[in-house]
């Protein structure tokens, strides 16, 4: 057991270690953040940050042997990274789970080898292949980069032949990168996400089905309880906590699905850390999925991951400050007595960027939508 007191070191300077921080806070946990690009909004509210290249070996030990285990809260991390801290200092989750997760060809290989339910899917290596690929899917599909995609960055979808003539063209638009995984376009009726939480002795705790609403491949809205039946909520769980297992995680993993026309559930993608569609745990349930993987990481039993209600969690986005050449005003949101707002305190507001989300807790799914969705209406508006 890692008790309260020790140092935790976490992998990545983003809003998802700023959280875990600020929850392990509440438990008396001690942090390090290792970010390469620079001060972070994590490091803002840890004890340490390091700046330093994942090459360097130097701050690589200094960060290892400062802390008592490490963590992560950004997927894309080196193997050889994990591999070198690990000699050193134990990496949660371990290297098996991060290695498939990072790389689309060995999570999308990994899935089907475990007859876990996935989406059609060719690989490409080079224009000749990306072609041949896309022929053998059909249209509509989505071409996606094997690593370093995220909120759709790396993705073009295709939806006839025309747009698919000049796989050159394709190629040099998505970086001319080392490997491409084509992927048929679900036609879904919803997207749904389960966040599991396993620790070493195999115990698992899951947080409610949430259902997710994407905006131009980003996250928008995320609601909980998911509007599914009782039956598909059980499946949707059961298929994150199988997954989990496989995987031998320690700590979180988010399942992200698919819900089709035919009612069946399909993997889109997995994530080895906390994620957004978690972030109304923070205010919706006992214990948030930032503790739980904390608990986990830390072999303390787990919490209860109970929803005191209904909830929607609605992100701010970069644009709502580019948009208007200033700060979105808050008043209305730290007026109203259902709502929590969380903003990250980064330093440059972008088009896309995460800055920020707010929590709507209601009776019912519908009131809460309603509230948020007026909301964000308003804060687009102003
Ligand atoms: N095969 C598909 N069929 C239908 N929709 C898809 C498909 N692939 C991706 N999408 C849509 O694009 C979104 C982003 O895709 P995906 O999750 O693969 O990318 P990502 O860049 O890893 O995103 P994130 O990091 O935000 O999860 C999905 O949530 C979904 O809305
Ligand atoms: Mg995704």
């Amino acid at each position: 057991m890692i008790g309260s007191g020790s140092i935790i070191g976490i992998l990545g300077g983003g809003q998802l270690g700023r959280m875990l921080i600020l929850a392990g806070r509440n438990l008396g946990y001690r942090f390090v953040v290792y970010e390469p690009t620079g001060p972070s909004t994590a490091g803002k509210v840890a004890d340490k940050e390091i700046n330093a290249a994942y090459e360097d070996e130097v701050a690589l030990e200094e960060f290892a042997r400062s802390v008592d285990v490490i963590t992560l809260e950004f997927e894309n991390i080196p193997a050889q990274v994990i591999d070198w801290l690990s000699a050193i200092k134990q990496v949660l989750p371990a290297r098996l789970a991060l290695y498939t997760c990072q790389h689309r060809q060995r999570e999308k290989d990994f899935l089907k080898e475990n007859d876990f339910p996935c989406v059609q899917f060719e690989y490409a290596d080079s224009p000749a292949s990306l072609e041949v690929a896309v022929h053998k899917i059909g249209f509509p599909c989505v071409i996606k980069t094997a690593t370093f995609g995220y909120d759709g960055k790396g993705q073009i979808k295709l939806r006839n032949a025309k747009e698919a003539e000049d796989a050159d063209y394709l190629w040099e638009f998505l970086g001319a990168p080392p490997r491409v995984v084509v992927e048929k376009w679900i036609h879904h009726i919803g997207e749904f996400s389960v966040i599991c939480a396993r620790k070493a002795s195999g115990e698992q705790s899951t947080l409610p089905v949430i259902e997710n609403i994407h905006v131009n491949h980003i996250l928008h809205t995320s609601i909980v309880p998911a509007r599914i039946t009782e039956s598909t909520a059980q499946q949707a769980d059961a298929l994150a906590r199988a997954i989990a297992e496989k995987l031998e995680v320690v700590g979180l993993i988010a399942v992200e699905l698919f819900l089709n026309t035919d009612g069946k559930l399909i993997v889109n993608e997995m994530a080895p850390r906390p994620h957004n569609s978690g972030h109304f745990s923070i205010d919706g349930c006992i214990t948030s999925q930032f503790e739980q993987h904390i608990r986990a990481i830390a072999d303390l039993p787990f919490g209860s991951t109970k929803l005191y209600g209904p909830a929607v969690m609605v992100n701010l986005l970069g644009d709502l400050w580019t948009n208007s050449n200033c700060p979105p005003d808050w008043t209305d949101l730290l007026e109203d007595s259902k709502v929590k707002l969380h903003l990250y305190d980064k330093e440059e507001a972008r088009s896309g960027r995460k800055m920020g989300h707010f929590t709507v807790t209601g009776e019912t799914v519908e009131s809460a939508l309603e509230v948020a969705e007026a909301h964000f209406c308003k804060l687009q508006d102003t």
